[in-house]
């Protein structure tokens, strides 16, 4: 691929350092994933430039004058802080008329309103919860077909945002309690859901109009006492000592052929049903009986090395700086007017 001019996009606070630094640093600061695609992007032999963004837009319109990006690399989940806005940080590129990395603008909005995104994915048969939003100064009025126990999640939150063990309610209380929190601590509206008592699937996929998906992952609670749900908790994910102590880990899940295959094909559905393009991951719970239903999808996931997505392409003969050049390529080649 010819080298490109990649105009690297972090929040600001996460500007990875320029120098080589040692593996234990690499993968444990915060900043490890924007250090893992810039150095990568260099090793292909890109010219990069790292801007990290807040609040303001001028650094990013000045770099384009000065600079001239041949694509921008996207690595932005909000903008101040907010991560709606983050969409909104994709529009303003379009305007630019730059190519970047990652999900249209359109595709991000569709997916991050968790009720919208299972609006869509019902209108097209895809399996999902049934749900009830309650939107903020509200409370719950159950439907008679939502049946206890329920799962209590923001409506456009994301990396477990307000989830833990109480989200999942058994009861009226619980229920009222818990959309409380989450109206007065997230500050959002609430999305009751049926809740999937199964196994947790992720499954990453990439591309524009041919989709490639990887092999389906699997997060597992080995250790985790059987009076706690098993869902991916704010602690889950982010505390390593808990992970530990309850034997949760990601891998390639033991799945039939058959099994895999149909996951894999509702996951390329949901992408195409919520206009997804670059790179995504999708959520999915899968029952003991095999039903699966899905969860949400998740455009431009995680992309530090080590991490799901891209261990689940490693798995697929994708190599990390493969992965990063697919991604740079797929950026090249969206056009954004056909979302018009
Ligand atoms: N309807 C559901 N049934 C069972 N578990 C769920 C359901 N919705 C969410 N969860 C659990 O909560 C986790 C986080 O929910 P998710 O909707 O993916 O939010 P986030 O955007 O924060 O990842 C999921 O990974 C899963 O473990
Ligand atoms: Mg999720």
């Amino acid at each position: 691929m010819k080298p490109q001019r990649v105009l690297a996009l972090v929040h600001k606070g996460l500007e990875p350092p320029d120098e080589k630094v040692d593996k234990t640093t690499a993968q444990t600061a915060e900043w490890r994933m924007e250090y893992d695609v810039v150095s990568t992007l260099k090793v292909l032999g890109h010219e990069v430039r790292v801007i990290g963004v807040h609040d303001d837009l001028t650094p990013i319109r000045s770099t384009m004058d000065e600079f001239k990006p041949t694509i921008t690399f996207n690595l932005m989940e909000a903008f101040d802080d907010v991560v709606v806005f983050d969409q909104n940080v994709v529009s303003y590129l379009e305007l630019l008329k730059v190519p970047y990395t990652g999900c249209n603008p359109r595709g991000m909005t569709l997916s991050r309103d968790k009720a919208l995104a299972k609006k869509l994915m019902a209108y097209h048969r895809i399996p999902v919860p049934d749900f009830l939003v309650v939107p903020l100064n509200a409370r719950p009025t159950l439907p008679k077909r939502l049946q206890f126990p329920l799962i209590v999640k923001s409506l456009t939150y994301e990396s477990s945002t307000g989830i833990s063990q109480a989200s999942v309610v058994a009861n009226e209380e619980q229920l009222n309690k818990r959309v409380q929190f989450i109206h007065e601590t997230i500050m959002t509206p609430a999305i009751v859901e049926e809740f999937i008592d199964g196994r947790e699937l992720y499954v990453g996929v990439m591309g524009n109009d041919r989709l490639q998906t990887f092999p389906v992952w699997e997060m597992s609670f080995a250790k985790m006492p059987d009076n706690n749900w098993k869902i991916a908790t704010e602690r889950v994910k982010w505390s390593v000592k808990y992970q530990k102590k309850h034997g949760i880990d990601t891998a390639l899940a033991g799945l039939t052929e058959d099994q895999s295959a149909r996951v894999q094909h509702v996951a390329k559905r949901v992408y195409r049903a919520l206009d997804l393009s670059g790179y995504a991951r999708i959520d999915l719970r899968m029952k003991d009986n095999g039903e699966m239903f899905v969860i949400e999808a998740n455009p431009n996931p995680q992309l530090a090395q080590g991490e799901d997505f891209a261990e689940s392409a490693k798995r697929a003969g994708v190599s990390y700086a493969k992965l990063i050049e697919r991604i740079i390529n797929l950026g090249l080649q969206w056009q954004p007017s056909r979302m018009a």
